[in-house]
């Protein structure tokens, strides 16, 4: 969508995964969907290093309004959880020098049951705007027939932009379109700032594996579409919470960033491992993410069960993330060579690679013909930055 925002794909946190539905603020004060919860995020992305990583967006999903809309039809806040209203909450959510996303669906009700926006898209888009909201996630449930999906994104998608507002536009249509027919990607990109296309993620290493397995499966179809200003979304980073060892958590931020994915966490800012954290706001895997050339890598080999995946990068330079898909047995050498990798073959006569994950470490001067042997843990990620000679200044000098 071609509506100056989105042209590095997003990055902020979004409630979902960790904090879903629940709407019990007597018994979880602390954990309730409720104004607190967004305050109290954007006070940890504000002080902790979050902002200076790059997050930015602070973001509520389902679970929000009041069961009924207001006596002029517009969507409100549950005013208990939300004793401020929306209008205070993104001005405080400003004020930390961040934005404040929302929630909203296509439909007649969200997934959840709250009030959709069917039939309201032009005064629902009013609202946000009125309230000082810079993104918009749209869901796709409970719309009375499937084939209305396509209008009813692209109608949100322009009465976004006849508000007025810069509006960052989060899409689900390609997701609920899936069930029964090969989605439009020319039309998604064109309407929308990211956009869902499989399963919601879940706290665990078989989620991150069918994300990353239906990404490979589908890449030819999905990767093109993907650029400046649009982006696939494979959802949010789990990192921080329950489910996953380091070892796969480094995984899911390495691709993540090979994808050229929203890095949109769903974790608790307040109580986060330092490991996590430190790992979530590494400059090197964030800059692959961000890099300004908007290329998503895709996977390029499959061997020994090990998955390389492979991104090129401004500059002339390739990240690449070699997988061990094995879950048996211990820490096992990925050789790179011209066999085992393709396209090594820009390493030139020779290259200079860096290691990011899982611990930075300049691997020096490889030439083509030489093997550079790679350790990675099960279910863990290597990640390389690799820079052919022909353009890297210091393999000149000597
Ligand atoms: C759907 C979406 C999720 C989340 C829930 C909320 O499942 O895919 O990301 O927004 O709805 O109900």
């Amino acid at each position: 969508l071609d509506n100056g925002l989105a042209l590095t794909p997003a990055m902020g946190w979004l409630h979902w995964e960790r904090f879903m539905c629940n709407t019990d603020c007597n018994a979880e004060p602390d954990n309730c969907i409720s104004e607190n919860l967004y305050m109290q995020m954007a006070d940890a992305m504000a002080k902790d290093g979050w902002k200076e990583a790059g997050y930015e967006y602070v973001c509520i999903d389902d679970c929000w309004p009041s069961a009924s809309r207001d006596a002029q039809g517009r969507l409100q806040a549950d005013p208990k959880r939300f004793p401020g209203g929306m209008k205070k909450l993104a001005d405080y959510v400003h004020s930390r020098g961040l934005k404040l996303g929302i929630y909203a669906d296509v439909g007649t009700k969200t997934c959840a049951g709250y009030p959709g926006s069917f039939g309201y898209y032009d005064l629902d888009a009013k609202t946000f705007a009125d309230w000082g909201v810079d993104l918009l996630k749209f869901d796709g449930c409970n719309m009375p027939k499937w084939t209305l999906l396509a209008e009813g994104y692209i109608n949100m998608s322009k009465a976004l932009n006849n508000t007025g507002r810069s509006i960052f536009y989060s899409c689900e249509w390609p997701l609920y379109e899936w069930q029964y027919t090969q989605p439009n990607y020319t039309a998604i990109r064109q309407y929308c700032n990211h956009w869902r296309n499989y399963a919601d993620v879940y706290d665990a290493w078989t989620s991150v594996t069918g994300i990353l397995d239906w990404t490979a499966e589908h890449q030819d179809l999905i990767v093109p579409a993907a650029g400046p200003g649009g982006w696939n979304d494979p959802d949010m980073l789990v990192l921080g919470n329950f489910g996953l060892s380091l070892d796969q958590q480094m995984t899911q931020m390495a691709l993540w960033a090979i994808m050229a994915a929203p890095l949109l966490m769903s974790n608790d800012l307040r109580n986060i491992d330092p490991k996590s954290k430190a790992l979530l706001q590494n400059r090197d895997v964030i800059a692959i993410n961000q890099d300004p050339l908007g290329k998503q890598g895709r996977r390029t080999a499959k061997v020994n069960n090990f998955e390389v995946w492979e991104r090129p990068l401004s500059g002339g330079k390739l990240a690449v993330a070699i997988i061990n898909r094995q879950e048996i047995g211990g820490p096992r050498f990925f050789p790179i060579t011209l066999a085992m990798l393709p396209s090594w073959k820009f390493c030139n006569p020779e290259c200079n690679v860096t290691q990011i994950l899982p611990s930075y470490q300049e691997m020096g001067i490889q030439k083509l013909l030489s093997t550079t042997n790679v350790q990675v843990n099960p279910t863990g990620t290597a990640l390389l930055v690799v820079t052919p000679s022909t353009l890297d200044p210091r393999l000149h000098e000597k």
